[in-house]
Order: structure tokens, then C-alpha cells, then sequence
């Protein structure tokens, strides 16, 4: 008897097709961004290939490209023209990401927009809150950043934001964000907390990319431990009964085993970061020859999304939609599973 013959379902095109698991579609992507204060800037990434700091009046092209492959959101980092030790600019309703929110919501309204909220771009010294008076420390005062983490998230409502997503990593930030959000009147703009964000030697080319690398120290002190999975269902937990209208796990890679508990444990919609380190591997191997982009790129998103990720925040989000779109011509569906058209 030939039975236990699982290649048999592997012969052919179609039965590949057939027991797929998974799925890819654009509808899961989220495309980050990084605005920068000024005018006439269109500044490239070194070490993030294909992206570049925008200041809002060059935002059109990358705004337009984006909504024409049907990517549903975007998230926004902006890149301030001054730094203080509070990250004042944050909160500054003229400031690089309340401008640009009000330029995307006018160019394509249908678009979700995501304002992170975190002050490491904004503070002089890079760290993502109000330090304590010891110099050199590194020591961030958590309930005073609170506070500051709340004025963020009301001037990105303020300026139409749909969703804002605290990344500081602050106790008690999701409770802060909603109680302001409230008292300011935004009850339908909805919560991302980067619920389980650890302190990753994946996020190098972002803060080149932000501008965002601590003067000193780093982030352990509040950003979570790699070890740690059980502590990261912690967060997830304190979050959700803050109020969190949706959760995250940061990066995504290195981490689908948190993905895929937080899954299995929470009825919340689930986003995976996969960050700029994770971007950054794939593209200089392929830049070298060492990896073939397309292939690698894709098994990596359709691994976060069988972890048990809905959503997928990647620097390949334009790159995956156009990958995805073409095979999709003549398919109802606007999906894709990973071996198409290769
Ligand atoms: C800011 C923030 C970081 C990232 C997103 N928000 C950097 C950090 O914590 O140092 C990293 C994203 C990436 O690497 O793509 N708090």
C-alpha cells in the first residue's frame, strides 16, 4: 500500500495551488515612510536601498504609487528640523508628519493613514522619552513621557491620522494615548500598540533612516529582552486590557514564535513589523547575487502571515504588491500565493 505519500499533492502546478495554506495579498501590507521637515528633499537611504527621506511637498509620486497598487495604509515617521531634550516637535501640529497627513488625506482619502508615535526622532539625545537628571544615564522617566507620548498621538488625530501606534515602549502608554484621544474628542481613531517590541540589533538602518540612534546608552531598559517570550505575552496582555485596538510584534522574523502564541492567544487584529535590518539582509545579499530578491522577500512575508500575522508592516510593501498585482491579472481574487509567476 502506498499510503503516507504526501508528495503526491505536490505533482503539479494546480495541486500546489490547491493546498496552499497561505495567502499573501496586497490587503495585508502597510507601507512605512519617512517625512522629513523642509522643502525639495528626496534624501536616499543608504542602507535601506529603494527608500529615502521625503520632505511633504516630494510625498505625491510615493503617495500616488502607493494608492494605484492598492496598498490600504500607510505608516508614518517623521524627521524633524529640531530637536530638544523633550521631542517637542512631535506634538508641533506643523510639524513633518502632521503635514504630511494632511497632504495624503487630500490626495488619496482612501487611504489608511498611521502616525507612529514615539519621540527618539524628536529628542536631541534619541532616546524614545523625558530622561531622568542624571546626565549619561540613559534613565527615561516613565510617566512624564506619558504625557508627551499623549500630546504626539492628539496632534496626529488632530490632523486626520486614522490609527496611531505607540512605539516608545512606555508602561501604561496605550491607556495615556486613549484617554487624550478621548478627552480630545477622537473616539473612532483607533490604537496600534507595538505591544511586544524588543530591543533588536534588526532596526540599524532605521535609525540611520530617522535619524534616531541614542547619543548614549541604549534601549534596554524599555524596549523587551530577546530572550523573553513569555514576558512579551505580558505586554500583549496590559495592552489589550488598555485598550489596544489592535496588537503588534516587532521585529517580525526572528520573533514568528510570538507571533504565532499572540495569535493563538488574542482574538485582536495581529501586525508584524518586519523591520530595516530584516529589509536590509535581503537586499544586499541580492545585491551581491547571494539570494534571488523576489523569492526571498515573499517566503519571508509568507512566513510572518503563517506565524499568524493579518497585517505586515515591510519596506518590500510597494515591491510585494507589484510582484503580487501582475500575477493577479485574471484572478478574481487580488491574491497571490508564493510560487506564481515565478
Ligand atoms: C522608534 C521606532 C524604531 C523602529 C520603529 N519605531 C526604532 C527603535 O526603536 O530604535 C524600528 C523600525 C525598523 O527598524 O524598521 N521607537
Amino acid at each position: 500500500m502506498h499510503i503516507n505519500r504526501p508528495r503526491r499533492l505536490r505533482r503539479t502546478p494546480a495541486l500546489r495551488r490547491m493546498v496552499c495554506e497561505t495567502v499573501l495579498s496586497v490587503d495585508d501590507l502597510i507601507a512605512p515612510l519617512f517625512v522629513v521637515a523642509g522643502s525639495d528633499i528626496v534624501r536616499p537611504i543608504r542602507s535601506m536601498p529603494g527608500h529615502a527621506q521625503l520632505s511633504v511637498d516630494q510625498l505625491d509620486p510615493e503617495i500616488n504609487e502607493i494608492a494605484e497598487l492598492r496598498i490600504p495604509a500607510v505608516l508614518l515617521f517623521g524627521i524633524p528640523g529640531h530637536k530638544d531634550p523633550i521631542g517637542s516637535s512631535g506634538w508641533d501640529p506643523e510639524g513633518p508628519v502632521p503635514q504630511a497627513i494632511r497632504a495624503i488625506r487630500r490626495l488619496a482619502p482612501q487611504l489608511t493613514i498611521i502616525a507612529d508615535v514615539c519621540v527618539c526622532e524628536y529628542t536631541s539625545h534619541g532616546h524614545c522619552g523625558i530622561l531622568a537628571d542624571t546626565p549619561g544615564s540613559g534613565d527615561v522617566l516613565n510617566d512624564p513621557t506619558l504625557e508627551i507620548l499623549a500630546r504626539c498621538a492628539v496632534a496626529y488625530a488632530d490632523a486626520g491620522a486614522d490609527i496611531v501606534a505607540p512605539s516608545a515602549m512606555m508602561d501604561g502608554q496605550v491607556a495615556a494615548i486613549r484617554a487624550a484621544l478621548d478627552a480630545a474628542g477622537h473616539t473612532q481613531v483607533a490604537i496600534l500598540s507595538y505591544a511586544a517590541k524588543f530591543a533588536s540589533a534588526f532596526y540599524g538602518p532605521f535609525r540611520e533612516a530617522a535619524e534616531s540612534t541614542p547619543a548614549f546608552g541604549d534601549r534596554r531598559a524599555y524596549q523587551m529582552d530577546p530572550a523573553n517570550g513569555r514576558e512579551a505575552l505580558r505586554e500583549v496582555e496590559l495592552d489589550v486590557a488598555e485598550g489596544a485596538d489592535m496588537i503588534m510584534v516587532k521585529p517580525a522574523g526572528a520573533y514568528l514564535d510570538i507571533i504565532s502564541t499572540v495569535r493563538q492567544r488574542y482574538h485582536l487584529p495581529l501586525a508584524a513589523y518586519q523591520v530595516s535590518g530584516e529589509y536590509a539582509m535581503i537586499k544586499a545579499a541580492a545585491q551581491l547575487g547571494w539570494l534571488d530578491e523576489r523569492r526571498a522577500a515573499l517566503e519571508s512575508l509568507i512566513a510572518i502571515r503563517r506565524a499568524g500575522a493579518d497585517m505586515i508592516i515591510t519596506y518590500f510593501a510597494k515591491d510585494a504588491a507589484r510582484w503580487i498585482v501582475p500575477a493577479l491579472r485574471g484572478d478574481s481574487q487580488g491574491r497571490v500565493k508564493v510560487e506564481d509567476g515565478r
